[in-house]
């Protein structure tokens, strides 16, 4: 089972500017909810509760997110104000939260990496919060079915949708040879290609469970795409060298990480969730 969940968010939200001058991209609501707390939720759901944030400068809001407000809970005592806050509470009470902190910005490589020492030897998930995702129709969510997978099949796994021709430059992309009904075992994968260089039009999206070997293979990895060193490229190393998977998941995934997306996802939660 894993208990392990990592959330890189060092990275600056450039695209939502000015509104991440001051405050970090994951802290932007969905309604009501900040972006990371429903990531936080989805990886609680998949049974996980220890989490990792790989911060950065400007990010200290998330760390008191996810710690109790002892002003804020005695000044709304006894109102009816007390339950917007269960939630939160649930989460801090059942969980841990730890963090530490990216000092240079060299990809999501060297992010993961960042991270080793609050995942510790021990297979973990990789969420990042831009990507709000839906679960199933049955209510599982993304890193839920990927854990079950996990189980049975003990090595890397990536979550894959797939993406017209000209969105392939945004992603790491797969080929690999079909296992069953949406499961591939990965045979080659390329960060953000140009779609007359894409093996496919598989992207990955942002959920992974990795295997703790991953971390010598980030450490060995040479700076690719962009100059970062890039987990896309450390993942088929691990390939070559044993099995990664990649799984077409159920459900929905809203790119928050861009207006459009972020604001078909606030209407969803404003219809399903919030009003739902
Ligand atoms: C990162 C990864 C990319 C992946 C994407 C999913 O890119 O490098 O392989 O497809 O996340 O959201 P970023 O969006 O951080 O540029």
């Amino acid at each position: 089972m894993i208990k392990n969940c990592l959330f890189p968010v060092a990275g600056y939200g450039t695209r939502f500017l000015p509104a991440t001058k001051a405050m970090p991209k994951e802290m932007l609501p969905l309604v009501n909810k900040p972006l990371v707390q429903y990531g936080v939720e989805e990886a609680q759901e998949a049974g996980m509760n220890n989490f990792g944030f790989v911060t950065g400068r400007g990010k200290r809001a998330i760390a008191d997110h996810f710690d109790i407000s002892y002003e804020l809970e005695h000044q709304i005592q006894g109102s009816g104000k007390e339950e917007l806050l269960s939630d939160i509470r649930g989460l801090i009470e059942n969980n841990t939260f730890s963090f530490t902190r990216q000092h240079q910005m060299k990809g999501l490589g060297h992010a993961i990496l960042s991270g080793k020492s609050l995942v510790g030897d021990n297979p973990f998930a990789v969420l990042l919060a831009d990507d709000l995702c839906v679960g199933d129709t049955a209510g599982n969510g993304v890193l839920k079915q990927m854990s079950e997978l996990y189980a049975q099949f003990r090595c890397s796994i990536v979550a894959i949708q797939e993406v017209p021709a000209d969105q392939t430059h945004k992603y790491g992309v797969i080929a690999g040879e079909s296992m069953k009904e949406g499961l591939y075992r990965i045979s080659d994968m390329v960060e953000k290609p140009a779609p007359e260089d894409a093996p496919s039009n598989l992207a990955i999206i942002g959920r992974y469970i990795l295997t703790p070997d991953i971390f010598e293979i980030i450490e060995s990895t040479p700076p690719g795409k962009n100059g970062e060193v890039q987990i896309t490229d450390a993942l088929l190393t691990q390939a070559k060298k044993g099995c990664v998977l990649a799984y077409k998941f159920k459900g929905q995934r809203f790119d928050c990480g861009s207006v459009d997306g972020f604001v078909d996802a606030t209407n969803y939660v404003y219809q399903n969730v919030y009003k739902g």
